[in-house]
């Protein structure tokens, strides 16, 4: 492993561990030497995450958009291997409510758990980056950060939030030696797009829009993620990188 992209050792915790993209990033993470703290509601998820998971982990099980719980989330997280250098915000929802019909809970729950608990648990996890003057947050954005899609107005408006945040989470916090970042994947096949994959025909609409040809598979985010989260990114801070096949490119 090149000195570049070396995260041995680091403390790395990763929302939405229990499923999807964030499952495959914090395995990632544990196959490259980190220590992995993974966050999500199930608890029997996240135990067969570190059953199949090579490496030191440990897990915390919450609910992320209670944002009264998030510093005691963040105090959970730093207790196995103590304060975080590498936070990864993928815990995420898609309600999928049209407009006309967005319920006042569905708009909350978006927020919450897209935007407020991202921002929350970073702003109590910099406290230990800062005292290392060296950490890394890496937030999931969306397509959605740029696009509008059918039944996607409070999804769409948090990761368009997630996107600035990010932005904003960089001029905070990168003179600490802290950058922030976001990922921004095409379409994945996870829980998340589930009703997206079952359409065959929206599945093919989708991979036909993108350059290269297909819809992403969760290695595809590897390469950024590892760039994201190591000393090859250290000049890199506030950017959103679409990992979309070209999606976004036409
Ligand atoms: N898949 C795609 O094509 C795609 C595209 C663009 C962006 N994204 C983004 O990528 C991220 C990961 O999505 P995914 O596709 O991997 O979805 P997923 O498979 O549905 O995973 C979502 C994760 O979020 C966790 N989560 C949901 N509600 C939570 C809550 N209240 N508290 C704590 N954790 C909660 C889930 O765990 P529990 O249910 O166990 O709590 C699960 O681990 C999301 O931010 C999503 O918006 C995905």
């Amino acid at each position: 492993m090149s000195a570049l992209f070396d995260v041995s050792g680091k403390v790395a915790c990763v929302t939405g561990a229990s499923s999807g993209l964030g499952r495959a990033a914090a395995s990632l993470l544990a196959a490259s030497g980190a220590r992995v703290i993974g966050v999500a509601r199930r608890a029997e998820e996240l135990a067969a995450w570190r059953a199949d998971t090579q490496g030191e982990t440990a897990c915390v099980s919450a609910n992320l958009a209670d944002r009264q719980g998030l510093k005691a989330v963040a105090h959970a997280v730093c207790t196995p291997f103590g304060p975080v250098d590498i936070l990864i915000n993928a815990a995420g929802i898609n309600t999928r409510q049209h407009a006309d019909e967005v319920t006042e809970d569905g708009w909350d729950v978006t927020l919450d758990l897209n935007l407020a608990a991202p921002f929350f648990l970073a702003q109590s996890l910099v406290t230990g980056m800062k005292a290392k003057g060296w950490g890394r947050i890496i937030n999931f954005a969306s397509l959605q950060s740029q696009r509008a899609f059918p039944n996607g107005i409070a999804y769409g408006a948090s990761k368009g939030g997630v996107e600035q945040m990010t932005r904003a989470m960089a001029e905070a916090w990168s003179s600490h030696g802290i950058t922030a970042n976001a990922v921004a994947p095409g379409f994945f096949r996870t829980e998340l797009t589930g009703p997206v994959f079952a359409d065959p025909a929206l599945a093919q609409r989708n991979a036909d829009q993108t350059c290269v040809g297909r819809n992403g598979e969760p290695a595809d985010l590897d390469g950024p993620l590892m760039f994201f989260c190591s000393p090859a990114s250290d000049y890199v801070t506030g950017q959103t990188l679409f990992v979309d096949g070209g999606f976004t490119a036409k």
